[in-house]
């Protein structure tokens, strides 16, 4: 399925906002998008960029991620983690949609690349997803932040995962795809094991098709909207300053800079972009991680629910419920969350009648479950993530932290319930209040 199929689907149900006035890629799109957040929002008319539609926050919905995998919400986590454990080859297609139209002279600042906030160090393209083949490895999808330098330079950030691991294995070809159907970019955000090809995890949540590039043997995903084929050179460049998860800004530093000398698109093109910060942005980031914790975690203990929490970025925080069968479970399980997911900073495990979507929920769970002087694990001068501001953001060094807020095993569990009124939830007001 491709993004155009998949926009018809949402528009059908009434789930697509049309904004058709014309709109500037500098602060108003980037406005609107964090207005209507999570609603996916398509603009018809972009000022700078004739000729562009543009779709933004289509992965800022969970119900909507499943909706695109035809599954229901409560089965996501389950999904990714079989995805990523039984990836399978899409099928492999010419002429491709994606090369209707193919441009040998390329001007970047033709396309709606946008400026997010006022301390962005330039115009971003936020959704490019970067494709790499190793002769050895196969293909990488991974998602970098393009920052425009001029009409054929952009400079990425490339933390070091797995594309940085290509880079050093000599690899220099790249296609970076844009505008693809949601199981693509959930796929593309996902962290596994070097050689496990985000490609295939992708074919494995939905039938995708795949074609190579124009100027090299690189697979791209043959329905998308638009691929910028290019090189990534030696060269460096600032990046940045540019809004990163946590809604702060990120420091500039010295990248790579990719050099495009191709652009291959479908007919009248859908460009996307992706909020900093945004909905979509954590969702992303945080789903694929929240399965690697189920699948850790569920070694240890029955996990019910794991959540990367929206005021926690989706990325340093992690409620997890289980169903506890020891006292130790708890504890194993924020081991198991910290292998897993190597940037995590706090971790809260609470009982499976405990609603992880809901941050008045766990507060609750805290404060009447935890005792801090038994219940608190604390993890000092710890690898973390670059992104937390309170944290050596160079040596990424941390202290982290595990909460048990369970109900102790042994206690009278009467007390600690949630006392209901029966018929609480069927009433229905209407039918007592005009
Ligand atoms: C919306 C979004 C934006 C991201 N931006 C970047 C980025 O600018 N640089 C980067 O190195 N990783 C970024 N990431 C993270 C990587 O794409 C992600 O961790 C990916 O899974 C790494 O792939 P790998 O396992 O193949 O290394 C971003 C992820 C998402 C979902």
């Amino acid at each position: 399925m491709s993004l155009r199929d998949f926009l018809e689907v949402l528009d059908n149900e009434g789930l697509l906002t049309h904004v058709r006035r014309p709109v500037s890629v500098r602060y108003e799109v980037a406005a609107i998008m964090k207005k209507l957040d999570p609603r996916p929002v398509l603009f018809h008319d972009i000022r700078e960029a004739p000729g562009f539609k543009l779709i933004g926050n289509l992965c800022a919905d969970r119900k909507i991620l499943a909706r695109a995998l035809g599954i229901s919400e409560r089965d996501l986590l389950k999904r990714i983690v079989e995805a990523m454990e039984n990836p399978r080859r899409g099928e492999i297609v010419r002429d491709p949609p994606c090369q209707e139209i193919v441009i040998d002279d390329p001007d970047l600042r033709k396309l709606p690349f946008l400026v997010f906030g006022e301390k962005d160090g330039g115009p971003y393209m936020t959704a490019g997803i970067v494709i790499a083949r190793d002769p050895e490895l196969g293909h990488n999808a991974s998602y970098h932040r393009l920052m425009l330098l001029n009409e054929r330079r952009v400079v990425a950030r490339i933390l070091p995962r797995h594309l940085d691991e290509f880079i050093k294995r000599g690899v220099r070809r790249i296609a970076i795809t844009v505008g693809n159907h949601p199981a693509f970019m959930l796929a593309a955000a996902v962290t596994w094991k070097l050689g496990v090809s985000e490609l295939d995890i992708a074919a494995a949540l939905t039938p995708i098709r795949y074609a190579k590039a124009v100027t090299s043997d690189i697979l791209v995903p043959a329905d998308c909207e638009l691929i910028l084929e290019g090189r990534i050179t030696d060269e460096r460049a600032d990046e940045g300053p540019f809004i990163d998860i946590t809604g702060t800004y990120d420091i500039v530093r010295k990248e790579r800079v990719i050099e495009i000398e191709c652009i291959t698109m479908r007919r009248n093109p859908i460009f996307q972009q992706i909020l900093p910060a945004g909905s979509e942005h954590r969702n992303l980031m945080g789903m694929p991680r929240e399965a690697a914790i189920y699948a850790e975690a569920s070694r240890v203990c029955e996990v019910v629910d794991v959540r990367l929490t929206p005021g926690g970025c989706n990325w340093l925080h992690c409620a997890i419920s289980i169903k506890k069968r020891s006292d130790d479970d708890p504890r194993r399980v924020i081991e198991a969350a910290l292998r897993a997911h190597q940037s995590l900073k706090h971790v809260i495990v609470v009982d499976d009648d405990i609603d992880l979507s809901s941050p008045y929920d766990l507060e609750w769970a805290i404060a009447t479950r935890a005792q801090l002087d038994k219940d608190l694990v604390l993890r000092p001068n710890e690898l973390g993530s670059s992104l937390d501001p309170s944290a050596d953001q160079v040596t990424r060094r941390t202290c982290k932290a595990g909460l048990d807020a369970t109900i102790p095993l042994k206690a009278d569990k009467s007390k600690f319930i949630k006392a209901r009124i029966p018929g609480e939830d069927e009433i229905r007001i209407e039918d007592y209040v005009k």
